[in-house]
């Protein structure tokens, strides 16, 4: 069974009887506001799991190395035991959210560079924006290491721009997050779901992601089913 090592916002991080691997449990809960606003959504922690893992899974059979191993159950997957680097690395494509809110442009404004904007992951400091220089002063990542992690963001951003259209879905932004392995190496670590990216409806613009529980538009859990239907079969015409 293992113990909790960690315990996230929406999951826990459990020891394996492999020092070098981890199992993570997705949870049912859903937050905002750096946790502020919380709330148990049943069946999030599954579908999460599933986006999550067809996700990593083809972004590793595109040549992204990751931390993940393998589902292991429906709300469960193993993956390989990282340092965290605590850096938030957004992308986005087109603006919304905080970007609009910091710098007052128009919502939608499609951008002909995608943005790319580190935060220093802290809750305690309420996640402040870093730039290089900081982050080297800070000793939280080489400069080898930021090449590393917006060349993989980039990659990431143009293979999953280019699925996520494919189930009629524009990948507006996300956030990634990177790890060290024991020997250095560095993978794409946490997740990828509709908690961590914004997803709109191609032909209606709705927002198929957080937002939705963010903005009290409605029930998460059939918009976060929808989005893992479509990709399921997004992914079967690959
Ligand atoms: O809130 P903001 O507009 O900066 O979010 C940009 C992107 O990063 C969104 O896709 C959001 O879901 C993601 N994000 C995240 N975790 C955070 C902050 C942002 O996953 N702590």
């Amino acid at each position: 069974m293992g113990e909790v090592i960690y315990t996230g916002k929406a999951k826990q991080m459990w020891s394996t009887d492999d020092p070098e691997v981890l199992r993570v449990v997705y949870m049912d809960q859903a937050t905002a506001l750096n946790g502020k606003k919380k709330d148990q959504i049943k069946g999030k922690g599954q579908i999460n799991n599933e986006i999550s893992t067809l996700v990593f899974e083809y972004l590793a059979k595109q040549g992204i190395k990751t931390h993940f191993i393998k589902k292991l159950s429906p709300t469960e997957e193993l993956v390989h035991k990282v340092e965290i680097i605590p850096l938030e690395a957004v992308t986005r494509n087109i603006a919304t959210g905080h970007f609009v809110t910091r710098f007052g442009v128009e919502d939608g404004l499609v951008f002909e560079t995608p943005v790319e904007e580190t935060y220093y992951k802290s809750d305690a400091l309420d996640d402040p924006f870093i730039n290089e220089s900081q982050t080297l002063a800070l000793g939280l990542a080489t400069k080898a290491e930021l090449t590393e992690i917006w060349e993989l963001s980039r990659k990431t951003n143009q293979l999953l721009t280019e699925l996520f259209a494919k189930a009629d879905l524009t990948l507006v932004d996300f956030k990634l997050e990177f790890g060290r392995l024991s020997d250095g190496t560095l993978v794409l670590a946490d997740e990828f779901s509709p908690d961590n990216c914004r997803l709109w409806d191609k032909k209606t613009k709705a927002h198929m992601d957080k937002d939705v529980y963010r903005q009290d538009l409605g029930e998460l859990t059939p918009v976060y089913e929808e989005v893992l239907a479509r990709l399921q079969q997004a992914l079967k015409e690959e």
